[in-house]
């Protein structure tokens, strides 16, 4: 068995300290392999996006330890974050979004661009390499947004509901094409998301995290076969993974209501 790709250990973030702290996440174990799909899936505040920014260095953990192998390798670009709200910068161009990581890497300028263009292509955002983000429709923002994490080539990409500003048929598109470049990429993704349908078409696993501070409820083995289309939702298999990821979920929401009511007084 090959080393994990990313190996979290006893991983809990508590923001802020003594009585007032807010314990955000964990403690929390988990293994990602490499080239692994993973969803992570959890109520509201249960610490998501907590996990997704340690992962990649923007949060620090309070207690345990989150290993990249990448960084162990020397890796130039080990992780790399999709958002959901896009976070491209509105005064750069298309073009210039999706080269900056490349710059800030310290790619010579004449090799960015070279290989930002060939992700404007791969995107679909030909014609618009030199438009503002506020002159795109959310999609192709989110385009953006994923070309520009992309390009840099990272070893895992992590991406916080990336979909979850978009309406349900641009979501649908754009989550065939994640399909398309994972199948390509094979790199390992760290995916977190409040739509199980999107983790189950999506993933090789989906966890669920309890309420908050997040633990792992669940790690479950998502069976169908690749490359996939989203045809796998209408596989029976499908709906009963969904309703038992359901029901887990479920449980959870009540969980943090009864916290948020006791804390109301
Ligand atoms: N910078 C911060 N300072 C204090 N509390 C925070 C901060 N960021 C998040 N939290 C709190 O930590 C908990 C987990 O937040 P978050 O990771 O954003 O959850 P999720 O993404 O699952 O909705 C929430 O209760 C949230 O209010
Ligand atoms: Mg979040």
């Amino acid at each position: 068995m090959s080393e994990p790709e990313v190996r979290i250990r006893d991983l809990r973030v508590v923001y802020g300290d003594g009585r007032s702290g807010v314990d955000a996440l964990g403690p929390l174990d988990l293994d990602v392999m490499r080239g692994q799909f993973v969803s992570v899936v959890g109520p509201s505040g249960c610490g998501k996006s907590t996990l997704a920014r340690v992962l990649v260095g923007l949060a620090e953990p309070s207690a345990g330890s989150v290993v990249l192998a990448a960084n162990e390798r020397g890796s130039a670009m080990p992780s790399a974050i999709v958002f959901q709200d896009h976070a491209i910068f509105p005064w750069k161009t298309v073009l210039q979004n999706i080269a900056f990581g490349l710059t800030v890497s310290g790619v010579d300028h004449a090799q960015a661009n070279a290989r930002a263009r060939s992700w404007v292509h791969r995107m679909g955002l030909t014609g618009f390499e030199d438009s503002y983000p506020s002159a795109l429709s959310g999609g192709m923002q989110q385009r953006v947004g994923v070309a520009r994490a992309l390009a840099v080539e990272p070893d895992v990409l992590v991406m916080d509901e990336p979909f979850g500003s978009l309406d349900a048929l641009l979501r649908d598109v754009l989550i065939e094409e994640l399909l398309g470049l994972h199948q390509d990429l094979r790199c390992t993704v760290v995916f977190i998301t409040h739509s199980l349908e999107e983790a189950l078409v999506l993933s090789d696993r989906v966890v669920v995290l309890s309420a908050r501070p997040g633990r792992i409820l669940a790690d479950r083995a998502v069976p169908f076969p690749r490359p996939r289309t989203l045809e796998v939702r209408d596989d029976p298999d499908f709906g009963s993974l969904r309703q038992d990821l359901w029901h887990l979920l479920r449980s959870q929401v009540d969980v943090g209501r009864s916290a948020d009511e006791r804390a109301a007084g």
